[in-house]
């Protein structure tokens, strides 16, 4: 069988270094180097790797024989690594995804591209996972659940059944959700929230019960349509 293409990861930031340890030690993708906008380059190499200014990426890794992966956090509710992931993707690039290989996904589960999939995630059956997800380590996504699109996940988080989180949202350590909740788009959802109801669009929900702040969420997150 083919091996996969190396990637180049875009990021040089903390979430950065992560992937790259993570595709180094537990997967197939061999990691050639990081690219980023010219003004958030600190160094020329990371992790013994070059860091190439984005506008140079195309030239230095032609996306016929390079993938990216896009490894950047929750920054203006997930729109930073949205707009990095349809800059590659309109560059040419294929997405790579990252599934650890100490998460449980079940053999139907569907996964999107970018996503990024850390250890001791339980991904029952019939459960889907949009384009461009990060679950961090040890969250419970429960049998016929939907994350949508450009979701953040923070650990711990319990997603019974029969739930969808709307894209763009943000779910911060510990939150948990009754079955059948549906949290709408741009939600920032604290940590430790209990969410027995569904959401509506763009709430910061607190609490137990969770309850809707008055400011919105694209504001906390400093959001720049
Ligand atoms: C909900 C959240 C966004 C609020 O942030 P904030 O507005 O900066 O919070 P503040 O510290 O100013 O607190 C505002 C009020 O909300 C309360 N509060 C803050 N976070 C809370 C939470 N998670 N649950 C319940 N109450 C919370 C505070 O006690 C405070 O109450 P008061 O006004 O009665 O004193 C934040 O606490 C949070 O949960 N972030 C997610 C953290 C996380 O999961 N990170 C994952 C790592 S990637």
């Amino acid at each position: 069988m083919t091996p996969p293409k190396p990637i180049v990861i875009i990021g040089a930031g903390e979430i950065a270094e992560m992937a790259c340890e993570y595709f180094d030690h537990d997967s197939e993708r061999k990691v050639v180097g990081f690219s980023i906008d010219a003004d958030y380059i600190k160094a020329p190499t990371l992790m013994d790797r070059p860091v190439t200014p984005l506008t140079d990426l195309t030239s230095h890794y032609p996306p016929d024989a390079f993938d990216a992966f896009v490894a950047i956090g929750d920054g203006q509710l997930n729109r930073l690594r949205r707009r990095h992931v349809d800059l590659c993707k309109a560059a040419g690039y294929q997405l790579a995804s990252y599934v650890s290989s100490r998460a449980f996904v079940w053999r139907n589960v569907v996964i999107g591209e970018n996503c990024f999939i850390l250890e001791h995630n339980v991904l029952q059956p019939f459960t889907t996972i949009g384009d461009n997800v990060t679950l961090w380590s040890g969250n419970h996504i429960g049998h016929r659940s939907v994350i949508e699109d450009d979701v953040f996940m923070a650990s711990h988080v319990v997603v019974s059944g029969f739930c969808r989180i709307g894209a763009r949202s943000f779910v911060g350590v510990n939150a948990a959700m009754a079955a059948h909740v549906e949290i709408a788009c741009d939600n920032y959802i604290g940590m430790g929230a209990i969410l027995t109801a569904s959401t509506e669009p763009d709430g910061i929900y607190q609490g137990n019960p969770a309850e809707r702040r008055k400011i919105s969420a694209k504001r906390f997150c400093r959001v720049r349509d």
